[in-house]
């Protein structure tokens, strides 16, 4: 079976809910909603049975900040393996010592590349690419709501993983985004406010393989 969902949780969802989502996904992304209703340790509690389960747990807090204030936001959320950070914040005295912190974690760092809502600007794209090229994350995210420009990250990065929100919700099409050089798609609410999680999650794979099948 596919495994190329990464599971956004952006609301409280039953533990019992998402321990059965367990094999239909390869990874959670937690993001500040679901971290400021329940906090850290419930976030923990929550995702316990994902931790070090061979699914990868991405913290999606999108750091902007200066190197100290981001160091220090990495060290209290020590439980996921993967943190996403803004790439227009630039380099120095920001992402080349919060590259240098995640790494001696052996942890991952992922930037952004370009965001899936209308209003972003990619004519600064050129600057954004400079940075990831330097700073050399594990990764990057790309929307599947802008598939040319999802198109020539993956040109531009062929060997970085790249994962894609805007998904079902924000309009995109379940598979494109693999189609076009994401590795992993990035599906929350289009799972978690169905009546059927399961049942929705199991139809989007298999739209993901119909998808990939053809393109
Ligand atoms: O619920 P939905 O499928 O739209 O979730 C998409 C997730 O990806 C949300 O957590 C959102 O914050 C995040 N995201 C995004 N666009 C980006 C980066 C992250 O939608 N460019």
């Amino acid at each position: 079976m596919l495994n190329k969902i990464i599971f956004a949780i952006d609301e409280v969802l039953d533990k019992s809910i998402l321990d059965n989502l367990f094999e239909y996904i390869y990874g959670i992304k937690i993001g500040y909603p679901l971290l400021l209703k329940i906090g850290v340790n419930e976030t923990i509690n929550l995702v316990h049975n994902f931790i070090k389960n061979d699914k990868e747990i991405i913290m999606d807090l999108k750091l902007a900040d200066i190197d100290n204030t981001m160091k220090s936001i990495v060290s209290q959320l020590e439980f996921a393996d993967s943190y996403i950070a803004h790439s227009f914040i630039g380099i120095e005295g920001a992402l080349d010592e919060l590259k240098k912190y995640i790494d001696e974690k052996n942890k991952k760092l992922y930037l952004l590349a370009s965001m899936s809502h209308k209003g972003w600007n990619d004519n600064f794209y050129p600057y954004i690419k400079n940075v990831i090229s330097k700073i050399d994350p594990y990764g990057i995210v790309a929307p599947a709501t802008k598939l040319q420009i999802l198109k020539t990250i993956r040109k531009d990065f062929p060997k970085k993983i790249i994962i894609s929100p805007g998904i079902g919700a924000q309009g995109g099409e379940f598979g494109d985004a693999l189609c076009y050089g994401a590795d992993y798609e990035i599906i929350g609410r289009s799972i978690y406010t169905s009546k059927d999680p399961i049942g929705k999650i199991k139809e989007i794979v298999k739209l993901q393989e119909e998808k990939i099948n053809v393109c």
